[in-house]
């Protein structure tokens, strides 16, 4: 799809990695719904996206809430008429031992980060599959296809809204409707874990935020159904992990993951 006089909602607009994904898609011509809670934060990207000269427009709500998400797709939709691209980017970083975190934030967790992709989608698809047109990107993160520990609910709500993503492009097929799955590693300088202060482990790997931004463009421009954003190539271990689960144990452990997750919650050592 050529991005030029697209028009996207990009949820996540306010910070992070969001920001710089929509500065990527508005160099390409496309207008701007963007979605997140701070209004302060959505106004700062739309001040930024000013010189490209596109339509834009901030639309302040909680995805955690139903009723929010029908608000931002009929506002969206009375603004630009159509969404020719959606982009589930907004994600809730949630990390701790398990036993600890309280219901309601994993309750939250699952609410942000995988039904409202799915309640995003099954709004807006319908139109996009009328027009045999129409492109649905999410963010998911290589913690969606191999675990990790201390963030075990975030990484099941990456890993079933990659899964789930896979059903549906398959289900939908030679609609003319391409869905694509966006897996990056860590991503350094902004975003939730450059927020921690860590480094990521030398032999996993990083990424930048142009970098996801870049692959979320060829996603949409190649239709390629997954994208992989690291800079060193993890596909065979992972591939391996979903082979052979403890193997994935085993170089979760090795390759310093288990002990940086247990460092950035502050739990106590085994
Ligand atoms: N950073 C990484 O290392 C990394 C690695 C792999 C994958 N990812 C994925 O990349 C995506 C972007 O991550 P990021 O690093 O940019 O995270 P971030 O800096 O924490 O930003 C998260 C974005 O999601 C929005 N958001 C969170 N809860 C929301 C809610 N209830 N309703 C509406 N919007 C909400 C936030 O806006 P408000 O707070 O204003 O609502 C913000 O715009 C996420 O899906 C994340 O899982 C990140």
């Amino acid at each position: 799809m050529d991005l030029s006089g697209r028009c996207v909602l990009l949820t996540g607009g306010s910070r992070g990695i969001g920001p710089v994904i929509a500065e990527a898609l508005a160099r390409r011509g496309a207008h701007l719904a963007l979605t997140a809670r701070s209004e302060e934060g959505l106004h700062r990207t739309l001040d930024a996206l000013r010189p490209h000269g596109v339509r834009t427009i901030a639309i302040p709500a909680d995805l955690a809430h139903a009723a929010e998400r029908e608000r931002v797709v009929a506002r969206v939709l009375d603004e630009f008429g159509r969404v020719d691209v959606l982009l589930n980017n907004a994600g809730l970083e949630t990390e701790g031992a398990f036993v600890e975190l309280p219901w309601e934030r994993l309750a939250e967790t699952i609410e942000v980060n995988l039904t409202a992709p799915v309640h995003l989608t099954h709004l807006l698809l319908p139109q996009m599959l009328t027009r045999s047109q129409g492109h649905v990107v999410h963010v998911s993160s290589l913690a969606g296809k191999a675990a990790i520990p201390y963030a075990a609910m975030y990484s099941g709500t990456k890993a079933a809204l990659a899964r789930w993503s896979d059903g549906l492009r398959r289900e939908i097929g030679a609609s003319g409707v391409r869905i694509s799955t966006v897996f990056p590693g860590f991503v350094t300088e902004q975003g939730m874990f450059a927020r921690s202060g860590m480094q990521p482990p030398r032999l996993l790997g990083s990424c930048t935020p142009a970098q996801v931004a870049a692959a979320v463009v060829e996603a949409i421009e190649s239709g390629r159904s997954e994208v992989v954003v690291n800079s060193l190539p993890v596909r065979p271990v992972v591939a391996l992990g979903e082979l052979f689960p403890s193997f994935a144990d085993w170089a979760l452990r090795r390759l310093g993951v288990t002990e940086l997750q247990r460092r950035k919650v502050g739990a106590p050592p085994p």
